[in-house]
C-alpha cells in the first residue's frame, strides 16, 4: 500500500490495520503526514493563520489516528521488527487488557517517546531535581513563567493554593523556596497521578496534596497561583485542554472566585501571555477589566521576554505575532478586605 493511497482511504474515514514491518510502517505515517502538509498562506490575517493551522493539526490528528497496529493481550506488537512497548502501554494504560488491542500507531509513537523522555526526566531551571514527566500532562517546556515565579516575592511560610498545577513544576518550586504546604488541583486525572508522583520523588509530598476538581479547593489560602490554558479556544483533543480554554471560562471563573479563597492580606498570582490579544481573541482591556469586576485590585504585575523557539523561528507564519509575545505575572488581591467565614 502506498502513501498516495493510504492517504486517500485514511480521509475517506477507513481504518488501516497495518500488519508489516514496523519501520515500514513508521516510514508509511511520515509519507502519508508529508502529503497533508499545506503551504501557509501569506496573504491572510494573523488569526486565520493560526486557526488554519490549527485545523491542518486537526486533520492530520483525524487521519493518521486511522493507521492502527495490532497488540496481543501482553501489550506485544504483531509487526516484524517492532520495539518493546510493553513498559510504555502499562504506562498509560496500566496494566494489559485480557484480549488483544488495536491502537493507532501514531499514539503508540507518542506514547513510546514519553517513555523515553519519562526515565530520563525533565530538568527545568531553578527547580532543584527533575520532574518525571507523564504522556498527556502539560509540559513546562517554556520557561518564562516559571523565572516569574523563581523571581517573585519569597513564599515563605504560606499557605498556596495552585489551580491547574500539571506536574506541579510551580507548587514544587514554591514549596522548595519555603512555603508551608500547596494544595494544587487539576481536571486532568493524568496530571493529579503525575504531580502526585513527582512530589514524591522529590521529598515533597509531606506538604503536597493534589485533587481532581475544577478550579479552587475549598476553603482559603495565602497565595493562590493559576497558569491557565492560555488560549479562548475551543479544545480538539485531550490534549488541547492545557492550552486552549473555551470561552475563557477558567480564566474567568478563576478571577472571579478568587477573592473568596484568598487569606486577608492574601495575594493571587495569574500567569498570562500577551498572545490571545495579539491574536484578537481576547479585547484588549479584558483582563483590567474582568479583574475589576472581579472585586481585585493589582497589586504589581511583572513580565518576562519571550523564550519560546518559535519566537526565533522565521518560518512559522505566526513568527511576527510570536516575537511581541510577553508572558506577565499579574500579583491580584482582593479589593476589600474577605469577610471569613464561620
Ligand atoms: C497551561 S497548563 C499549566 C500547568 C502547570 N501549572 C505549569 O505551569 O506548567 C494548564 C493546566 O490547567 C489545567 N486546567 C484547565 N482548566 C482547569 C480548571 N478549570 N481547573 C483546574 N485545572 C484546569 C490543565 O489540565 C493544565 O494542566
Amino acid at each position: 500500500l502506498g502513501a498516495k493511497e493510504a492517504l486517500t482511504r485514511l480521509a475517506a474515514g477507513e481504518w488501516l490495520l497495518f500488519e508489516g514491518d514496523f519501520h515500514l510502517g513508521r516510514q508509511l505515517l511520515l509519507s502519508v503526514q508529508r502529503r497533508l502538509e499545506k503551504k501557509p498562506d501569506p496573504s491572510v490575517t494573523p488569526l486565520a493563520a493560526f486557526r488554519a493551522q490549527r485545523q491542518a493539526r486537526h486533520e492530520e490528528h483525524r487521519v493518521l489516528g486511522r493507521l492502527l497496529v495490532e497488540l496481543n493481550a501482553s501489550y506485544v506488537l504483531s509487526n516484524r521488527r517492532a520495539p518493546d512497548v510493553r513498559q510504555a502501554c502499562e504506562e498509560v494504560w496500566g496494566p494489559a487488557a485480557p484480549e488483544g488491542i488495536l491502537v493507532s500507531l501514531r499514539e503508540l509513537l507518542g506514547m513510546m517517546g514519553a517513555a523515553e523522555w519519562r526515565r530520563k526526566g525533565l530538568s527545568v531551571p531553578g527547580l532543584k531535581g527533575a520532574l518525571t514527566p507523564h504522556y498527556g500532562v502539560f509540559s513546562p517546556t517554556r520557561h518564562e513563567y516559571v523565572s516569574l515565579v523563581l523571581a517573585a516575592p519569597s513564599p515563605k511560610g504560606k499557605t498556596v493554593f495552585e489551580v491547574g498545577t500539571g506536574m506541579g513544576v510551580l507548587s514544587f518550586i514554591l514549596l522548595q523556596r519555603g512555603a508551608a504546604r500547596v494544595v494544587a488541583t487539576d481536571v486532568e486525572p493524568r496530571a493529579v497521578t503525575c504531580a502526585q508522583e513527582n512530589a514524591q520523588k522529590l521529598g515533597l509530598a509531606d506538604r503536597f496534596e493534589v485533587r481532581e476538581q475544577s478550579l479552587f479547593p475549598e476553603g482559603r489560602a495565602d497565595l493562590v497561583v493559576f497558569n491557565p490554558p492560555w488560549l479562548p479556544e475551543q479544545p480538539m483533543t485531550r490534549l488541547d485542554r492545557a492550552v486552549f480554554d473555551e470561552g475563557g471560562e477558567a480564566l474567568a471563573g478563576f478571577l472571579r472566585g478568587l477573592p473568596e479563597h484568598l487569606t486577608p492580606g492574601g495575594e493571587g498570582y495569574l500567569l498570562v501571555s500577551n498572545f490571545a490579544e495579539l491574536l484578537g481573541l481576547r479585547p484588549k482591556g479584558y483582563l483590567s477589566g474582568a479583574i475589576n469586576e472581579a472585586g481585585l485590585t493589582l497589586k504589581w504585575k511583572r513580565a518576562g521576554p519571550p523564550s519560546h523557539p518559535k519566537a526565533k523561528d522565521s518560518a512559522d507564519p505566526l513568527h511576527a505575532l510570536r516575537r511581541q509575545e510577553v508572558t506577565s505575572l499579574y500579583c491580584l488581591a482582593a479589593a476589600t478586605t474577605p469577610r471569613l467565614g464561620p
